[in-house]
């Protein structure tokens, strides 16, 4: 599975590319508003940061705007995903950008039919938002199930990039159901590294090991 990390931060996204293990990036416009830059300075800046996906999301409601909104943005590099929100209007631009072949990352994503409406259209992904089922009272891990189990009926293309994730028990879930992406917060992203006995383990390691040197240091 692939893990993209969900921000806009320079300074974030500096950071977790050292550690090898982020393959793209996801912004959204609340996230590029809590950034002092305009969003073209934003991405300028990301481009440089990560050699992958990045989506950019477009904020029109009528296809057409989007489209040129859409033909904007994907100028600035050719790693940019255009991102669509899961309305008509937005289903209906994602048709024309896939025949030009600009990629899509189709947003806000709430039910395993509508994910079946960007498929039909030839989005590159789309992204069902866990989190915000979770806080509805909804199981946002049964979505990304329905969608797998969709998708593979009919052998579409389009990959699930789970999004809105809250705790690494959410990337686990993911990752077992077989989403293609998972989109991560940067402070997610450092827990799934923490595990208590592995920080108990390396501990005693250590100990012994420095009581060894202590024990045979003539
Ligand atoms: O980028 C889309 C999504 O990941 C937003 O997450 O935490 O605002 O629900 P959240």
């Amino acid at each position: 599975m692939k893990l993209f990390i969900d921000t806009a931060n320079l300074e974030e996204i500096q950071d977790a590319a050292t550690w090898g293990i982020v393959d793209g990036v996801t912004t959204n416009p609340s996230l590029a508003a809590k950034e002092k830059k305009t969003f073209e300075e934003t991405l300028e800046g990301i481009v440089k940061l990560i050699d992958g996906p990045i989506s950019a999301e477009v904020v029109s409601l009528e296809a057409s705007k989007m489209i040129q909104e859409a033909r904007k943005l994907s100028k600035v590099h050719s790693n940019i995903v255009i991102k669509i929100p899961l309305i008509q209007e937005g289903i209906k631009a994602v048709r024309t950008l896939s025949s030009e072949g600009i990629k899509t990352n189709v947003t806000l994503c709430f039910s395993a039919v509508q994910a079946l409406l960007a498929a039909k259209v030839g989005a590159t992904y789309v992204s069902p938002f866990v989190g915000r089922l979770d806080d509805n009272g909804q199981n946002g891990m049964e979505l990304i199930r329905e969608i797998r189990e969709v998708y593979d009926n009919y052998g579409f293309k389009t990959q699930i990039l789970t999004a809105s994730v809250r705790h690494p028990q959410h990337i686990l879930e993911a990752a077992k159901i077989g989403s293609d992406v998972a989109t991560v917060p940067y402070k997610v992203l450092k827990q799934l590294y923490n595990h208590p006995l592995t920080t108990i383990g390396l501990d005693k390691f250590l100990k012994d090991w420095s009581g060894m040197l202590q024990a045979t240091k003539v």
